[in-house]
């Protein structure tokens, strides 16, 4: 079995909370994710109901609100929460963020138009929690998808259960995961080269089926 980086998804507390935004806006990807977001938006409806999942800092709601978007969020770290509502401003009122787990989202079946979920499934929970999460963002979901994964050009591999998926999948058999969790790939942005060897981060826009 290929070795995966281990999920990060307990950090994001305290002082990493609250330099979250101030150290990715250093990255170059971080504003590459952030026009690729922009650009697949656009090709949507105005006027959708979203949800982000893990909300974070809500760093697209200034995009979501320039498209007229309800927005709505869930993320486990109220200290994430909080860096986003000082963040934000006043972008931050009429957000219904909650506190809460991908694997258990606390909001009804087919209660929005349009997921969005980006730096989570591949390396922030394991492979089990990830599919997990894949039914429940199914379950919320009505229409679309903007779901942020990784592939492997050169190589395909299945992480284990309890390993993060990295870049480890083939695109085809991304694909397949998504197809299995009713989302239909239909536009991929490139938003990071490796760093793995072969290993690619995109932004999926997906259709549900
Ligand atoms: C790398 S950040 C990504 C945040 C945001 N989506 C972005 O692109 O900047 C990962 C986030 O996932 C949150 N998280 C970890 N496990 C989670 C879970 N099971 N459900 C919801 N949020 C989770 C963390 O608290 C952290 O805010």
């Amino acid at each position: 079995m290929l070795d995966t980086p281990k999920p990060k998804g307990d950090r994001y507390y305290g002082r990493t909370a609250e330099i979250y935004n101030r150290k990715r806006i250093k990255q170059k990807w971080w504003h590459i994710e952030h026009e690729e977001m922009r650009q697949l938006l656009e090709k949507l409806p105005r006027d959708l109901s979203v949800v982000d999942i893990p909300f974070g800092t809500g760093r697209f709601v200034p995009l979501y609100h320039d498209r007229g978007y309800s927005i709505s969020g869930l993320e486990i770290s109220g200290h994430m929460i909080e860096a986003a509502r000082n963040d934000l401003g006043s972008q931050f009122d009429g957000c219904d963020v909650k506190i809460g787990s991908s694997i258990d989202i606390p909001f009804a079946d087919q209660t929005f138009d349009l997921i969005v979920s980006t730096r989570f499934l591949s390396n922030i929970i394991t492979y089990a929690d990830a599919c997990t999460s894949l039914a429940e963002f199914s379950r919320v979901t009505r229409r679309y998808g903007i779901i942020q994964l990784g592939h492997n050009v050169q190589t395909t591999a299945k992480p284990g259960p309890d390993q993060t998926m990295d870049t480890i999948m083939s695109r085809e058999d991304v694909d397949k995961l998504l197809a299995e969790f009713g989302f239909r790939a239909i536009e991929r942005r490139l938003v990071l080269e490796g760093p793995a060897e072969g290993g690619e981060m995109h932004h999926i826009l997906c259709e549900k089926s």
